[in-house]
């Protein structure tokens, strides 16, 4: 039987850090949002049972301890999972260490997932490729905003390097020159990083699962993001009150849309589109990208995520789970099938 680490980063271990350390995260009313692309112990579980129908399943923290125990352990694949605790490169702190050891992981590598994170990387990327992206402006904490003054509004103001988000709330879609000002500076002062500031996109909203490797991907069903599903006069922005706050268990939000429901030209295009910039960015065994269309019904892409969330239950409204549902895959299969795909990956190196 095959050995498998799975390395997470934990939620209970993030809220322990941010109490304890300088907080990077903490919002005016002294809330903090850091814990929202941390691993809950429900997640963390879920992974855990898939992977132990097939593979002997060490659980690992992916902490400053965690290069000191895959060393000793070796397992024969690291399963990551890990978005890491701090730095604009705290989701490729695993994928080193791996690279590091020689041991075989899960997922894209190091430089693949520093560059998704950063979200106008990401973007000068797929602009030399020629792929449509909003129009975007990166405004560091203390630079001047002279660039904005003939910025087209509405703008969708982002901190640059974060996920499942953190900083884009209701708020962020701005309409006026004082307000997309205003917004700019809370961004780099809570986060302390850049603001990203995008020409915003009105359209239909898509969110594409994606298995497997170049040039072989399996692109899922498209989930459409059902933006008439949040609640009266808030905006169409799929943010942290929408993903956290307004859809919870007790209360879930029908929405996403799974599989959208869109024209065979349209799923053939944002298939395309997803595929090439995947194969651009390097991106392996698995990943979830997000797209939107502008007012002529075009698809941009919106960001890549490398490290897709993979909350279980269907209550959670999580799109990769639910793409995978839509084709057939329960969620122990998806798990599995991102293994299989890695283990794949490592017997095709070895035998070059
Ligand atoms: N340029 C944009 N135009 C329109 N909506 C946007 C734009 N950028 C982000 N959004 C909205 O904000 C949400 C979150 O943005 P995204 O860049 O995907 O960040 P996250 O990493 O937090 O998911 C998107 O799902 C979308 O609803
Ligand atoms: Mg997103």
């Amino acid at each position: 039987m095959k050995s498998v680490a799975l390395v997470f980063t934990s939620r209970k271990k993030a809220l322990t850090l941010l109490r304890s350390s300088v907080d990077r995260f903490e919002d005016d009313d002294g809330s903090s949002d850091l814990w929202a692309e941390c691993d809950s112990e429900d997640t963390i579980e879920a992974v855990g049972e898939a992977l132990g129908r097939y593979y002997r399943v060490t659980r690992v923290e992916g902490d400053e301890h965690a290069y000191q125990r895959l060393r000793k352990l070796r397992p024969d694949l690291v399963f990551n999972i890990a978005e890491g605790f701090r730095g604009p490169n705290r989701e490729s702190h695993i994928p080193i260490i791996c690279e590091m050891l020689g041991l075989a992981y899960t997922g894209s590598d190091a430089l693949t997932l520093s560059i998704c994170l950063n979200k106008a990387r990401t973007k000068e990327i797929l602009g030399y490729h020629q792929f449509p992206t909003a129009r975007f402006r990166v405004i560091a904490p203390g630079a001047a905003t002279a660039a904005l003054n003939s910025f087209a509004l509405p703008a969708l103001v982002k901190p640059l390097h974060e996920g499942s988000s953190i900083g884009i709330r209701n708020g962020s879609l701005v309409r006026t020159r004082p307000e997309l000002l205003a917004r700019v500076r809370a961004v780099q002062r809570r986060y302390h990083q850049p603001a990203l500031v995008e020409e915003f996109l009105p359209g239909r909203e898509f969110s594409v699962g994606v298995l497997g490797n170049a040039p072989a991907y399996e692109v899922l069903p498209p989930v459409e993001i059902n933006h008439r599903a949040l609640p009266k006069g808030a905006n169409h922005v799929y943010g942290f009150e929408a993903k956290w706050l307004w859809d919870n268990p007790a209360k879930p939000l029908p929405i996403l849309i799974c599989p959208a429901r869109i024209s065979a030209r349209l799923a053939k295009r944002i298939r395309d589109l997803v595929c090439r910039a995947l194969e651009i960015l390097g991106v392996r065994d698995w990943c979830r990208v997000d797209l939107r269309l502008d007012a002529s019904g075009n698809p941009h892409l919106l960001e890549l995520n490398p490290l897709p969330g993979i909350l279980p239950a269907p209550s959670d409204n999580s799109a990769l789970p639910a793409a995978a549902r839509a084709a057939g895959y329960s969620y122990q299969e998806l798990i599995l099938e991102v293994a299989k795909h890695a283990l794949r990956r490592k017997t095709r190196t070895q035998s070059l």
